[in-house]
């Protein structure tokens, strides 16, 4: 959802929704939207680029800003979606890894500010998972190969994580491995080498 007055209308009704259901219970809100938009700087469009940045970071705010003070009421927690994409820069996907990253330390600047409080804020970084997003984000099918994780394989390790109080998980062990040499290689080192990985995940254009 990237429409401010989209987001105005939903808030009242999720609100709403949560206090139906007696009021007791904490609240557990997942940010999962998310895309992605492929190609060369501002390939494919300053506005699917915008899009990006509405979505994977506009939109989680607000959310949480608006749905924070019902959260902190009756405890429970946020689940941002992020990516290992957030550990490293992603040329080809340059504003989505970026978004990503911004995602996940804002994540874990709220857990902080909210340590003794009721909420608490978790992190989700997933590698490469099976879902419509490499289509969506314009990348080739054939970049949907290797470590690959399922859908249900992230949520329960998400869920996990949650339930040992962590702030951070990075999914599958491909790919917190991969996050740990991120980290140690030097960034411009790692632009490199993920450009030759990601040049390759250009979708071709459809033939006939
Ligand atoms: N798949 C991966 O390899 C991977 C890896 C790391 C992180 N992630 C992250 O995981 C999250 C979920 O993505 P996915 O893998 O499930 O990809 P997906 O299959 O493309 O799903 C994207 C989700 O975002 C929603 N969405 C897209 N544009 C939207 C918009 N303008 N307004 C509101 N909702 C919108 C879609 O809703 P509709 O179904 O209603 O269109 C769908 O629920 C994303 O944050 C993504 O960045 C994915």
């Amino acid at each position: 959802m990237t429409d401010r007055q989209a987001l105005a209308e939903v808030v009242p009704r999720i609100e709403q929704c949560l206090r139906n259901d007696g009021g007791s219970g904490q609240v557990l809100i997942i940010n999962n939207s998310g895309t992605g938009a492929y190609g060369v700087f501002p390939e494919p469009s300053i506005n699917a680029i915008e899009g990006v940045m509405a979505l994977n970071m506009d939109a989680p705010v607000a959310l949480t800003a608006a749905l924070l003070p019902l959260v902190r009421e009756r405890g429970g927690a946020i689940v941002n979606i992020a990516s290992t994409a957030a550990f490293q820069p992603t040329p080809y996907l340059g504003v989505y890894g970026a978004t990503k990253a911004f995602l996940l330390h804002w994540s874990l600047a709220l857990n902080a500010e909210l340590k003794g409080s009721r909420v608490r804020v978790l992190a989700v970084c997933p590698g490469p998972t099976r879902t419509g997003f490499f289509r969506a984000a314009g990348l080739a099918d054939s970049s949907v190969r290797g470590s690959v994780q399922d859908p249900d394989a992230v949520a329960a390790e998400s869920l996990r994580a949650l339930a040992l109080g962590r702030s951070l998980v990075v999914t599958g062990w491909p790919n917190k491995i991969g996050a740990v040499l991120a980290g140690l290689v030097p960034k411009r080192m790692v632009a490199s080498i993920a450009a030759v990985v990601l040049k390759s995940y250009r979708r071709q254009p459809d033939r006939g």
